[in-house]
């Protein structure tokens, strides 16, 4: 092996550059050349390709975002824009890619791999949604973004005595709500996994109250049924019968700008580095994460047919401990 690239795709994952960082050095240091593509699989098409060496990847690996850019891009789920990425692959002479991304993404590198072409995928969205990583890059950090606007919005939920509802990102997969909701101490949580009915969040919001509590806050997906949208609509028309309103806060892209902390600088390295190690024993067409809190790696086929299942243990404890 002797000529690599490496690519950025779908939603930006604080804890990227990290992976593309390591991506580069471990490459380099086993004698490798190694390119980047500029916007994920739309810069693979239009061949916007370029070599990286080790300073190029100097004073990244505390930075959100990607360097390399990303995208989410139509024209590669289609046969002839698959096509025109490899001819641009073997234009410039690269044997093998490492694709940085969530699902979507790895939907690309297999179908790169199944191609022909040797890929390796890295597990990163802050989503946690992918089969064959139980952390995924991102995660960490954007649980934390989540965690410090809950914190604040407690202290003035408490002066006033309100409820706030707080949005956070997980279109399909409600691990950063649960997961927030728990960290943060909420008096109710929503998620897509689980259909909850607005008047059973009433009712928890009024038990809080009746408790004792000065706040209330809940959290929920931006892909449950009833989002911040539907709730806040909810408790409007319904005021004068539920005593309250709901305040909204959607967190939105704040979650995916934040620089990364600790975990996500070293999952990235440690999942970046695991990708060329896979290149360097020859093995591709696999996905690198964490699995046990060990790195392991999973067939592309086997991550692409599978959903990653939110394990819905910890909603029983987030109701307890927000009584
Ligand atoms: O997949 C990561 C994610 O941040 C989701 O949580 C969110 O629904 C989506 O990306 C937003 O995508 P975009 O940045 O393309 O609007």
């Amino acid at each position: 092996m002797k000529r690599i690239a490496v690519l950025t795709s779908g939603g930006d994952a604080p804890g990227m550059n990290a992976a593309i960082r390591a991506v580069v050095r471990t490459g380099l240091a086993k004698g490798w050349d190694v390119l980047g593509v500029r916007h994920g699989y739309a810069g693979l098409i239009s061949g916007d390709i370029f070599p990286l060496g080790a300073r190029d990847v100097g004073g990244i690996i505390q930075r959100g975002g990607t360097i390399l850019g990303s995208a989410r891009c139509l024209e590669f789920q289609t046969e002839e824009g698959r096509q025109t990425a490899l001819s641009q692959l073997y234009r410039h002479e690269i044997e093998a890619l490492v694709v940085i991304g969530g699902n979507g993404s790895q939907t690309g590198a297999h179908a790169l791999s199944q191609l022909g072409f040797p890929v390796v995928g890295v597990a990163s969205t802050i989503d946690n949604d992918l089969y064959g990583s139980d952390i995924t890059i991102g995660v960490d950090t954007a649980l934390n973004v989540s965690l410090e606007a809950i914190d604040r919005l407690k202290v003035t939920a408490s002066s006033h005595h309100r409820a706030f509802l707080v949005e956070v990102m997980g279109h399909e997969c409600g691990y950063l709500a649960l997961m927030a909701a728990i960290a943060g101490g909420a008096e109710a949580v929503i998620i897509p996994e689980e259909e909850t009915d607005p008047e059973a969040v009433a009712t928890e919001l009024r038990a809080a109250y009746d408790n004792g509590k000065a706040h209330a806050i809940v959290v929920v997906a931006e892909g449950a049924r009833y989002n911040a949208e539907g709730m806040a609509q909810h408790f409007k028309t319904h005021r004068d019968r539920l005593g309250f309103e709901l305040r909204v806060t959607r967190l939105g892209h704040v979650q995916r700008g934040g620089a990364p902390g600790s975990f996500d600088r070293l999952l990235g390295t440690n999942l970046g580095a695991a990708a060329t190690d896979q290149l360097a024993i020859g093995e591709h067409g696999v996905l690198v994460g964490l699995l046990k809190g060990q790195i392991a790696t999973t067939l592309l086929a086997e991550v692409v047919a599978n959903r990653k299942s939110l394990d819905l243990r910890p909603l029983r404890l987030a109701r307890i401990l927000a009584k």
